[in-house]
């Protein structure tokens, strides 16, 4: 009912898919340039929550940071609250290399949205149905988006299924279609599919029978020592992580940067286990009910990897 409000904000560093909605209000910078003629217009982007210096090393939230969405208000004076649609983040920045957020951080994000009636978005694409030891992020950090996007956990990942979250009041300002046509006309090929809702409601019925969240839960102090055990190996600049969410930072060779995250990816691969790297940034998500040797095997390939990279 504002027809005023067409901006959207987004993060710097933030991944939202490479759809051109997503690339628009994306913060990466090579995936931007990749597709800038097609981006969305009346975007803008809040600043990234990363400051080595004064998160290195740090276990879960960092304590420095809340401050950091305050930005947010300086986008507002420069757009003026009026032209703002809604602000999207990730709770925790996953793609660009697990990037946790400051305590009071997503509070802060929550109160200055509410001050100027902006919606506020989470894209839990990576962080829902127990990544970070809670069905959602939203839940752990003790913050509620109006708007909240998932999809990977929502089947296991086995089968291709995303969902949008909204408050009842969004929910009932879409539901008012004419009476002799569906209330939200969106009708895409797949929309509803039914082996995805199956495979939706298989998962979600496992998650609950195997109490996976508690599990995840259970699991995050083992997975914290082990990550921050490679601390002292070489290379290693940083290292970071929430529930089961993990990333090792890596210096990045003179003139080549992500080489040497790729060369890491590698050599894990050839051991037998997939990571992942972000540029330089080694990333790990194990599984919610991996058993303790499971992550002591991820690790020692990790370690042998980095002791073996150039
Ligand atoms: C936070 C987040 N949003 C969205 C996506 C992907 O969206 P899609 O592949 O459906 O465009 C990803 C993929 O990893 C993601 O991490």
């Amino acid at each position: 009912g504002e027809g005023g409000r067409t901006r959207l904000i987004g993060r710097e560093r933030a991944y939202h898919g490479g759809n051109f909605g997503g690339l628009s209000v994306g913060g990466i910078g090579a995936n931007r340039k990749a597709f800038s003629a097609s981006l969305l217009p009346g975007i803008d982007h809040l600043r990234h929550t990363y400051e080595r210096s004064e998160m290195a090393y740090c276990r879960g939230q960092p304590s420095w940071g809340a401050h950091l969405a305050d930005d947010l208000e300086r986008l507002v004076q420069l757009h003026d609250a009026s032209s703002i649609a809604a602000v999207i983040v990730e709770p925790v920045a996953g793609s660009t290399g697990i990037l946790v957020p400051p305590v009071g951080y997503l509070q802060r994000l929550r109160e200055i949205c509410d001050c100027h009636s902006i919606l506020l978005i989470f894209d839990e694409v990576i962080t829902a149905f127990g990544r970070v030891g809670t069905a959602f992020a939203a839940e752990r950090f003790g913050v509620l988006p109006d708007i909240l996007t998932v999809a990977k956990g929502i089947t296991n990942g086995v089968i291709p299924m995303g969902a949008v979250l909204v408050r009842e009041s969004i929910y009932q300002a879409l539901m008012q279609g004419p009476e002799e046509a569906i209330e939200f006309f969106h009708g895409y090929t797949y929309s509803g599919h039914p082996v995805a809702a199956a495979a939706g409601l298989a998962a979600l019925a496992s998650y609950e029978e195997e109490e996976s969240f508690r599990q995840a839960k259970a699991l995050e102090l083992r997975f914290e020592e082990a990550l921050h055990g490679l601390r002292e190996e070489p290379h290693v600049v940083d290292i970071r992580n929430i529930g089961l969410m993990g990333g090792i930072e890596l210096a990045s060779r003179e003139g080549a940067p992500g080489v040497r995250g790729f060369e890491a990816f590698q050599d894990c691969f050839e051991q037998g286990v997939v990571i992942r790297n972000g540029g330089d940034t080694l990333q790990f998500a194990p599984f919610l009910n991996s058993a303790e040797d499971e992550l002591e095997r991820i690790f020692d390939c990790v370690r042998k990897a980095l002791r073996r990279l150039r």
